[in-house]
Parts: structure tokens; sequence; C-alpha cells
């Protein structure tokens, strides 16, 4: 009789019942063979040293909550930093100072409570092996009591409610780690400016000339030829300080169709020259910049998310997330022949928000 090296059953069995399987089922039935593998059990049970041992307990214990003390001074400490260290203009060494010590802080932060939650679980809770056996997920009677059986368990296993000065000091310590957070995006806010105001407003106004990106060179409507396409900035934006922020907003795309395959929508009719229209750079849907046109079919893509605006139809969105036109600046030309504002936008740029009129 022929047997299995490693359990020594007899596969004859096996086979012999494999054949019966066959022979009772109907004609098609797969034959279902007995799963031989065994249950090795639950390894014998080795105690911890905070098993045996009262004093070391107490010593994990206090480490446990050094360690959540200590990510509450992290989060303290990168609050603190944010303020101590500010990011001044035109001074990279006031970045780095900033980041350096804003990145300590949060990582002794995360650190301490990462290495406290596994020192907790792995010298102070509870390690008894337990079996979870597979039921079906309703949400029966029974089923809540079992839940909250299991609550009460891990409550006591834990020494979650036992052990108050982890608890707390856990609890203190997920608190004040998203301060950080919290601040830091603050700091991106506007300072002491009205953010719908801020957002509303671009260089654009009237009379300003529309300028070649990057050079400020002054465009004549002469420049642009049908089927061409400008990258725009306002005149006098290379002098700014804060040039950055105001191309931002303020950055358009020129181009030239033919006046006939404009649709021009009541109340617009004056805001484009001879088949040359702007419409803001910057995406309605999350602020990319809109730059490859595509000079057959005169739309507009955005290389984030592949929305996609019509030029000749206001550039209405004909596919992608975006969810409105992408603004169009009024344009005219001056007694000199250059392309001026005729105003600012008369929407706000960009993604959309809250505000927003
Ligand atoms: S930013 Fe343009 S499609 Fe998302």
């Amino acid at each position: 009789m022929a047997q299995d090296d490693n359990s020594g059953h007899e596969l004859t069995t096996a086979s012999s019942s494999a054949v019966d399987v066959h022979r009772t089922g109907d004609p098609g039935t797969a034959v279902i063979i007995r799963d031989e593998v065994e249950n090795p059990g639950f390894p014998p049970h080795r105690p911890r040293v905070t098993d045996l041992d009262p004093k070391k307990e107490r010593r994990a214990e206090r480490t446990v909550y050094t360690l959540f003390y200590l990510s509450i001074v992290g989060s303290v400490w990168a609050v603190a930093a944010y303020m101590a260290f500010p990011i001044n203009d035109n001074d990279p060494g006031s970045v780095r100072l900033n980041n350096l010590f804003i990145g300590i802080g949060i990582a002794l932060a995360l650190l301490a409570i990462g290495i406290g939650a596994v020192h907790w679980g792995k010298s102070l809770m509870h390690e008894k092996e337990g079996v979870d056996l597979r039921h079906p997920v309703r949400g029966r009677e029974a089923t809540t009591e079992r839940a909250v059986e299991i609550f009460r368990q891990a409550d006591e296993e834990s020494g979650f409610n036992r052990r108050t000065l982890v608890r707390n000091s856990l609890i203190g310590a997920l608190i004040a780690f998203p301060l950080p957070a919290v601040v830091l995006f603050r700091g991106l806010a506007p300072q002491n400016q009205d953010p719908v105001e801020l957002l509303s407003q671009t260089m654009w106004a009237k009379g300003v000339r529309l300028t070649k990106d990057p050079s400020g060179v002054p465009i004549k409507a002469s420049d642009v030829t049908l089927g061409s396409a400008f990258h725009v900035i306002p005149e006098g934006l290379n002098e700014k300080e804060d040039r950055l922020e105001q191309k931002a907003k303020a950055a358009v795309l020129l181009m030239r169709l033919k006046p006939e395959d404009l649709h021009i929508s009541k109340g617009r009719e004056s805001w484009s020259y001879d088949g040359i229209v702007a419409y803001s750079k910057i995406c309605t849907h999350v602020g990319c910049p809109v730059a490859l046109y595509e000079q057959q079919t005169h739309h507009l893509l955005c290389p984030c998310h592949q929305s996609q605006f019509d030029i000749t139809h206001e550039a209405e969105v004909i596919f992608g997330p975006a969810k409105r036109p992408l603004p169009q600046l009024p344009i005219m030309v001056d007694a000199d022949g250059y392309l001026v504002a005729r105003s600012d936008f008369t929407e706000p740029v960009g993604p959309s928000f809250w505000e927003r009129h």
C-alpha cells in the first residue's frame, strides 16, 4: 500500500474516496479530494519579561507614555519652529532653517507615536492567541453583542482604560500631532488680504499691453498670424517684486482664428479683435497651465488631467474634469497697433472656489 512520505496517510484511501465521489455524483460532477493539510495549532506560549516581572512591566509602561509625551513635544516644537524660523523673501537660508526645524519636530512626533504604539502592543498588551472563525457578514443582534464583547475584551487586554497615563498621553499625542499641519496650511493662505478679492483681481486693466512671455516684448495685432498662439503676460510684470504670484493669475494664451469660426455670445462682441482672442492660461480644474493648442481643431488641452477647451465656443469645456470655461480677457488694439486689455478678467481665473461669483 502506497504511503505519503510526509503525512503517512494512505494515498489509496484518498484515491478510492475520490472514485466513490465520482461514481455517486452526476455526470460532470467535479472530483473533490479531502484537504489533507493538518491544522498545526498554536505554537507553545512563551511568556514575555513583562509578563513575569512587574518591575519590567512598569518600566515598559513608562517607556510607552514617555514616547507619547515626546511626540507631543515634537508637535509643539514644529509649531514653535514655524514661528521662530519664518521664511524670508530672497533668503534661501531661511527656507533651509524653516524646513530643517519643522521637519525635526514632525519626524519626532510621528516616530514617537509609532514606536510607542508598537512597544505598547509588543510588551504590554495581552498576547493571547485567538481564533476568529469566519461567519456571514450580517448585522444581527448576536453580532452586535459579540462586537461589544470584543471591544470590552480589547479594552481589558490592552489596558486602555486601566493604564490611564498611557491612554491619556496617546490621546494628547494624537491631538497635538495635526497641529503643525494646521499651522503650515494656514501659512499658505494670503497674509492680511482677503483671498476672494486677491483671487478676483489680476494685473490686467484697461490699456495694459499684451506682451510675450517671458521677454515682455509688446505684441502687435499684425504679429499674430492666423493659426498662431502666443504665451502672454501683462506689460510690466517682470518688474514686479511678486511677479511669480502675479504671473500665476495673469498668464494668458493668445490665438488668431478666422473671425467666422468664432461663436461669440451676446455682450462679448467687442472682446476680440479680428479673430484674435485671449483666454486665461490657468486651468479651471486645479490650476495647471493650459499650454497645448491644437491648431486644426482650435482646442486647448490641459496636460495635467486632459481637460479640453474649445476656443471657437468661448473656451467651453468639451472633455475632462474642468467644470467651467477658461475666462476670456477682453482685448482691443491701441493707437500704435499694439494689443491691449479692455479690462481685467470679468470673473476669477483658475480653479473654482466657494465664493466665486
Ligand atoms: S488642472 Fe487642468 S485638467 Fe486638471
